[in-house]
C-alpha cells in the first residue's frame, strides 16, 4: 500500500474518507477551521450542540461535504490534550482506520493535529503508517467477503511543511511494523488444522527466505540428539511431530553478542490428559503467540537492518490426547538434567520452553527474552490487555519495559520471590510442573529461571492480550500481534 506524508490545505485533499484528529474541548486548529469555514460550519455545530465531544475514539461521519475535494470526513476524538500519550495515538488512529476499511477500494488521508503535547510527531506518524496496515486487515483470513479492506491509498495530512521525508521514513518503518504485526496475527489466526509444527516452520523458512534470516528447523531426530526431551514429550500425543526453529539475524559485527527472543510455539494446547473443558480449549490455537511474535518481530528487525545481532527460537509442538500422549506421573529429562515429573501435561507451555531456553543459553547469548501465552493466571492478574513481566536481571527488564512505554504497550512486572520456587520442590523429581493455585504466573516464571542458566532474562507471559475473542473499537477480535512492536522498539536505539 502507497503511504504519502504531505502538508495542504485539508480542502484540497481528494480522497475516499478525509479523517480529521480533534482533541476534547480546545479551539479548532487553523487547518481545520479553514475546512470547516468551507463546510458551511458544519463540525462546528456538531460541536456546539454535543453531537461530536472529542472524547478518546469516538467516530462522527458527515457524508455530504460539498465545496471540498474529499468526498466524505470522519472526525475521531483523541481524548483531553493533557493526558494524551502513545497509547492514546494507537488506540484512536486504529479506530479510524478500521471505521474507513470497511469498503473495498477505498482511499484515505487522515489529518493530525501539529501540536501532540507529550508525544512526538513522528512518533504519531510511525503509528498512522502502522495502523494503514493493522487497522485494515481483520480476522476474517477463512471468510468469502472480508469485512475490512486495504486501502487503494492512504496520506498523511500534517500542520506544517517542515520535516516531510524525515515523517516520510517514519510513516514507512511503521508500515514495516504493521506487516510485521499482521505476520503475527495471520499465523495466529490459522486453524490448527492449517497451522501445526511442520507448517510453521515451513512458514518460517518462507519468511527467512524472503527478509534476509538464517533459518534452521530441528526435526525429531535432531531434537533427540539436543536431548530436547521435555519438549518431545509434550508433542509425544500427536500425530504431527514437533519442530524448533532456530533464526539467525546478524545485523552487527560477528563477534558483538547475540541477543535471543524465545518463543512459546503450542500449535494446539488442548491440555493433554490433563484435558481443558471447551471453554478453555476453544482459543487454544493461539498457544503459539510466542512463536508467532518472535517471527513477526524478526522479519521487521531484517528489513529495517537494525544493528543488532540476534538468535530466534521457537518450540513448536501440538498438546494433544491419545495412546501416546505423556502421562500424569511421567518423569522427563529436559535437556540441561533436569528431571521433572509431570503433575499436570496442562502446565506445557514451561516443559516445551525448558528446553528451548536450555539449548539457547548454551549458544551464550548475552541476553534473552522469551514470549508465551503461559498462564491463565497471568490473566487474572493483569486482564486482558496487559501483557506480565518476570526477570532475573533488573537492568535488562527495565530496557525491556522502557520499550513497551515508548511502543505504548502496556506491561507490567510481576515479583520473583524465591519462596514461589518452593510450590515446585519435589519428592520424587528435581523439580514439579505445577505449583499450588496461588500466583500461578509466578510459579511459572519461577519453573523457566531454572533452564536460563543465570544469563540475563525476561519472561513475557502474553496469555491476555495475545488474542481476544471480542472486537474492540480499536482492535479487530483475534490476533493482536501484542509486542511485536515492543521488540522491535528495544532494538531501535
Ligand atoms: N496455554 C495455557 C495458558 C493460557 C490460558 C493462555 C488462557 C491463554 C489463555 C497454558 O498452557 C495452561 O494451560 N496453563 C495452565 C497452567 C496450570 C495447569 C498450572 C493454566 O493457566 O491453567
Ligand atoms: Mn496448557
Ligand atoms: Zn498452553
Amino acid at each position: 500500500m502507497n503511504v504519502t506524508v504531505k502538508h495542504a490545505p485539508l480542502t484540497d485533499i481528494s480522497a475516499d474518507w478525509l479523517v480529521v484528529f480533534l482533541f476534547e474541548g480546545g479551539s479548532l486548529p487553523d487547518n481545520v477551521r479553514t475546512l470547516d469555514e468551507r463546510l458551511g460550519g458544519a463540525i462546528a455545530a456538531l460541536i456546539e450542540r454535543g453531537d461530536f465531544t472529542g472524547k478518546l475514539c469516538e467516530s462522527v461521519d458527515l457524508f455530504h461535504v460539498p465545496g471540498i475535494a474529499a468526498k466524505r470526513v470522519c472526525l475521531i476524538g483523541l481524548g483531553e490534550a493533557a493526558s494524551f500519550n502513545v497509547s492514546k495515538v494507537d488506540r484512536a488512529v486504529m479506530s479510524a482506520c478500521r471505521r474507513v476499511s470497511v469498503r473495498a477500494a477505498v482511499s484515505a488521508a487522515l489529518a493530525i493535529p501539529g501540536d501532540l503535547g507529550s508525544v512526538a510527531l513522528g512518533t504519531a506518524v510511525q503509528i498512522l503508517g502502522w495502523a494503514s496496515e493493522v487497522g485494515s486487515v481483520g480476522q476474517g483470513l477463512y471468510r468469502a467477503e472480508k469485512d475490512r479492506h486495504r486501502f487503494t491509498e492512504f496520506q498523511i495530512v500534517v500542520a506544517s511543511p517542515d520535516r516531510l521525508a524525515e515523517w516520510q521514513s517514519q510513516a514507512s518503518r511503521g508500515q514495516i511494523l504493521g506487516e510485521a504485526t499482521n505476520l503475527t496475527r495471520e499465523l495466529v489466526n490459522m486453524a490448527p488444522a492449517d497451522m501445526y509444527p511442520e507448517t510453521f516452520a515451513a512458514r518460517a523458512e518462507a519468511v527467512a527466505k524472503e527478509v534476509g534470516l538464517e533459518c534452521e528447523v530441528f526435526d525429531e531426530s535432531r531434537l533427540r540428539a539436543e536431548r530436547m526431551l521435555s519438549l518431545m514429550a509434550v508433542g509425544q500425543g500427536s500425530a504431527r511431530p514437533p519442530r524448533v526453529v532456530l533464526l539467525r539475524y546478524q545485523g552487527a559485527a560477528p563477534d558483538a553478542p547475540y541477543v535471543s527472543l524465545i518463543g512459546k510455539g503450542v500449535t494446539f494446547d488442548s491440555g493433554g490428559l490433563s484435558l481443558k473443558p471447551t471453554e478453555g480449549m476453544k482459543t487454544m490455537k493461539a498457544d503459539m503467540a510466542g512463536a508467532a511474535t518472535v517471527l513477526g518481530a524478526m522479519s521487521a528487525i531484517a528489513r529495517l537492518k537494525l544493528p543488532v545481532n540476534i538468535l530466534g527460537a521457537v518450540g513448536l509442538v501440538e498438546n494433544m490426547v491419545s495412546g501416546a500422549s505423556y502421562k500424569l506421573g511421567d518423569i522427563l529429562k529436559a535437556r540441561n538434567g533436569v528431571t521433572i515429573e509431570v503433575l499436570n501435561t496442562d502446565a506445557e507451555g514451561r516443559l516445551v520452553l525448558a528446553d528451548v531456553l536450555s539449548y539457547v543459553a548454551d549458544q551464550k547469548v548475552a541476553k534473552m527474552i522469551d514470549l508465551a501465552t503461559l498462564t491463565g493466571a497471568c490473566v487474572v492478574a493483569l486482564g486482558e490487555e496487559v501483557v506480565g513481566a518476570f526477570t532475573n536481571d533488573q537492568p535488562w527488564c527495565d530496557e525491556v519495559l522502557a520499550a513497551a512505554k515508548r511502543a505504548g504497550e502496556d506491561v507490567w512486572q510481576l515479583p520473583m520471590f524465591d519462596s514461589f520456587a518452593d510450590q515446585l520442590r519435589c519428592e520424587v523429581a528435581d523439580v514439579k510442573n505445577v505449583g499450588t493455585r496461588w500466583g500461578g504466573a509466578i510459579t511459572a516464571a519461577k519453573f523457566l529461571e531454572k533452564f536460563v542458566s543465570g544469563i540475563p532474562w525476561v519472561h513475557l507471559d502474553i496469555a491476555g492480550p495475545a488474542f481476544s475473542e471480542a472486537q474492540k473499537p480499536h482492535r479487530d477480535g483475534g490476533a493482536s500481534g501484542a509486542m511485536v512492536r515492543t521488540l522491535v522498539e528495544i532494538f531501535s536505539v
